[in-house]
């Protein structure tokens, strides 16, 4: 059933992939060899030593290959069928919301925008040249075939400015009218832009539900807490929400 006028944002972070697996980049497990993913993802990490950077996406990338969407992501899926208006921003680069299932359907890929971009594309770090790795990758520092310039993940690092494209895109949602619900799962909410897209999401009424085992820098303006992990608190919330107890106009907030 669609929920006439039901208008959802949804906005997550690494927290909502740490059931399939996916290690998080602050949590205790997100050291990889005693490294600090924030210091690896950084275009000087990248030119100080790229194979030791590829060697850390290529890990993950085998980590994501072998994970599963996990009942969080399958929930959003459902969400995403359900309202007449959907819009997720992720933060995750890994592929595991376009691959969540309800029932036979997947989130439609104009309603998905991956703002960290997609540990599977590999781009140029000068041209325009790119590919994807879904399935495999190779060991060799990939060089570009046109330019022959270092090939990189496609993926926004620390301190590089987000695609203009994928802002327009959540900046269009946004001013079309506010939201009923907006959900913020499994982020610790540290980039601004992700701060400013949840409440400007919630002006005007909304809920502002978050969904994360510890509290963030969002806690305080949030209508609702869950201090659950997404792949548990997250089922019933859609369901919730698919029922009708949470439309326009009935959405209480509840602490
Ligand atoms: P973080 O690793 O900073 O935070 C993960 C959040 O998920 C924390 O707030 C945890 O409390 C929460 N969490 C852990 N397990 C959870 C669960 N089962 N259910 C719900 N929440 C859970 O990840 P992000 O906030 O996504 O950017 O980090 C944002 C960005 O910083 C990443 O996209 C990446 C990173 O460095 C770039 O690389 C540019």
């Amino acid at each position: 059933m669609i929920m006439p006028d039901l208008r959802v944002l949804v906005i997550t972070g690494a927290g909502i992939s740490a059931e399939s697996g996916i290690p998080t980049f602050r949590g205790k497990n997100g050291y990889w060899r005693n490294l600090d993913p924030a210091k690896l993802a950084t275009p000087e990490a990248f030119e100080g030593n790229p194979s030791l950077v590829w060697e850390w996406y290529r890990e993950r990338r085998r980590i994501i290959r072998a994970a599963h969407p996990n009942p969080a992501h399958e929930a959003i899926t459902k969400l995403a069928q359900t309202c007449s208006d959907f819009l997720l921003v992720t933060q995750n680069v890994d592929n595991l919301h376009s691959r969540a299932q309800h029932g036979a359907a997947t989130i439609p890929l104009e309603k998905i925008v991956q703002i960290h971009g997609d540990i599977f594309l590999t781009r140029c770090s000068r041209c325009d040249w790119h590919y994807y790795e879904a399935e495999q990758d190779g060991s060799e520092l990939p060089l570009c075939r046109h330019c022959g310039t270092m090939m990189r993940p496609g993926v926004v690092w620390f301190g590089e400015s987000l695609d203009p494209l994928q802002i327009a895109r959540v900046e269009t949602y946004l001013e079309t009218r506010g939201c009923d619900v907006v959900f913020v799962i499994g982020t610790t909410a540290l980039f601004g832009y992700i701060i400013d897209w949840s409440l400007r999401g919630a002006e005007g009424g909304g809920q502002l539900i978050e969904i994360n085992p510890d509290s963030t820098s969002l806690s305080r303006f949030a209508t609702r807490l869950v201090r659950e992990p997404a792949g548990i608190a997250l089922p019933d919330l859609v369901d919730e929400i698919c029922k009708g107890v949470c439309s326009p106009g009935n959405c209480r907030p509840s602490l």
